[in-house]
């Protein structure tokens, strides 16, 4: 049960302010010739937001293009395995090309297309975000630029070639760790460099305002048909908890977001422990501290002279020293609680999903899988738990095999 304090009944969940602060996180630290640039998104987004033709191009291309609405399975194997509450997935693994992310680049793509943008930016960690982004780059015919850390080109080959053989170029971040953080850097030098021509597709609820906003928005479709889903199923709307993983946070948030004014409604996170807590680990919210990664406010892991620590997990999505602001000011407000799940016990997760349900899941997905038995325990039999199958395992099935 959620204990809020700062969310009293009388009172609505009602963030970002005007400024993009979600609390004392978010905002906007950018270079001053990426202001105008941010503006002009600004503006658009607060167009294109309340523009029907908008909305309705962007529902027929999830209802036409991704597959949408994704099912809300039951998972009745795992619900008699745990021997607790009951537990379904609402499966984003579904989502054309295998993971949630495509819903914001769908969104993202749209509105560069609105703005006359030619030029697309990304960086990914997975690949994921990098193939949502190419798929959507062809799909619109517009040039593709994917940033990603040279160890991630190795971890994640197949993504690799999918987003080579739909035309994007990929190219290597090839400073410090390698991994997501540098494609980030990578990405923001680009846009820096290109500030007229190119949009920046954002694949998590990170960066200047108003990308977290944004793409929180533009997820949110998620929990909208959860609520839904689960009407038809429970004939309630709501469920006793919502489990999730969280990388920077997209999928969480998307699946969260319609339930933060229900207080009854528990909403768990896990985040990428590593080799634990003492060892390398990606596990913001529970060991960093506040600071500016970038372009926003949040939490991150660094050192006591804000040097930028290099954070692990097996799961390449999740390997990221920082988190989205607005689940910085979800962990304060202790709306949301937050778990860290190491690679080991992800690893559980990838075989007893697979196992009883059929489902091989992205190895990030795993770490919230790993959250369900203690919670089906704790809540009881009478309890409904949704969790958020945010991506599919098959681009895990190389680190998957050798760590069995
Ligand atoms: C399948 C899957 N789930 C989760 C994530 C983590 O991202 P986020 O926290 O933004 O959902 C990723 C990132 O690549 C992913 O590929």
């Amino acid at each position: 049960m959620t204990n809020n304090p700062n969310i009293a009944s009388t009172e609505r969940y009602d963030a970002p302010d005007a400024t993009g602060h979600f609390g004392t996180y978010g905002g906007a630290f950018v270079p001053e010739i990426l202001y105008p640039v941010l503006e002009e998104l600004k503006s658009a987004y607060a167009e294109a937001r309340v523009d029907p033709e908008f909305d309705k191009q962007y529902r027929d291309l999830l209802r036409e293009y991704v597959g949408r609405p994704t099912p809300l399975s039951f998972c009745d194997r795992l619900t008699t395995e745990l021997g607790g509450a009951k537990i379904y997935a609402k499966r984003e693994d579904l989502c054309h090309t295998g993971a949630h992310k495509i819903n914001n680049t769908i969104g993202q793509i749209l509105l560069a297309q609105r703005m006359g943008k030619t030029r697309i930016i990304a960086e990914t960690g997975a690949g994921q975000h990098g193939v949502a982004t190419a798929t959507v780059c062809a799909k619109f015919g517009l040039d593709c630029i994917v940033y990603m850390g040279s160890e991630d080109i190795e971890r994640q080959r197949l993504n690799v070639e999918r987003m080579e053989l739909l035309g994007a170029e990929v190219r290597p971040a090839t400073s410090g760790s390698q991994t997501l953080k540098d494609a980030t850097n990578e990405a923001i030098r680009d846009w820096v460099s290109n500030p007229i021509d190119t949009f920046y597709i954002i694949g998590s609820v990170v960066g200047p305002h108003p990308y977290p906003m944004m793409v929180r928005d533009f997820h949110r479709v998620i929990g909208n048909e959860t609520r839904a889903q689960l009407l038809e199923k429970e004939g309630r709307e709501t469920p006793d908890a919502i489990v999730a993983c969280v990388g920077g946070g997209s999928n969480a948030i998307g699946i969260w977001y319609p339930f933060i004014n229900d207080k009854d409604v528990q909403l768990h996170g896990a985040e990428a422990a590593g080799e634990g807590l003492n060892g390398r680990h990606a596990a913001t919210l529970a060991k960093g501290t506040p600071g500016v990664l970038h372009g926003a406010m949040s939490v991150m892991l660094q050192d006591h002279s804000g040097q930028v620590e290099i954070a692990h997990s097996v799961s390449a999505g999740l390997d990221y020293p920082g988190i989205g602001p607005e689940h910085a000011h979800l962990r304060d407000l202790d709306r949301a609680q937050y778990h860290p799940v190491t690679d080991e016990e992800a690893l559980h997760g990838v075989e007893l999903l697979s196992q009883t349900e059929g489902i091989i899941p992205a190895l990030e997905t795993a770490h919230a899988v790993h959250l369900l038995p203690t919670l089906a325990d704790q809540l009881g039999e009478d309890a409904v738990i949704v969790f958020n199958c945010s991506g599919r395992g098959d681009k895990d099935m190389e680190t998957i095999a050798k760590h069995r």
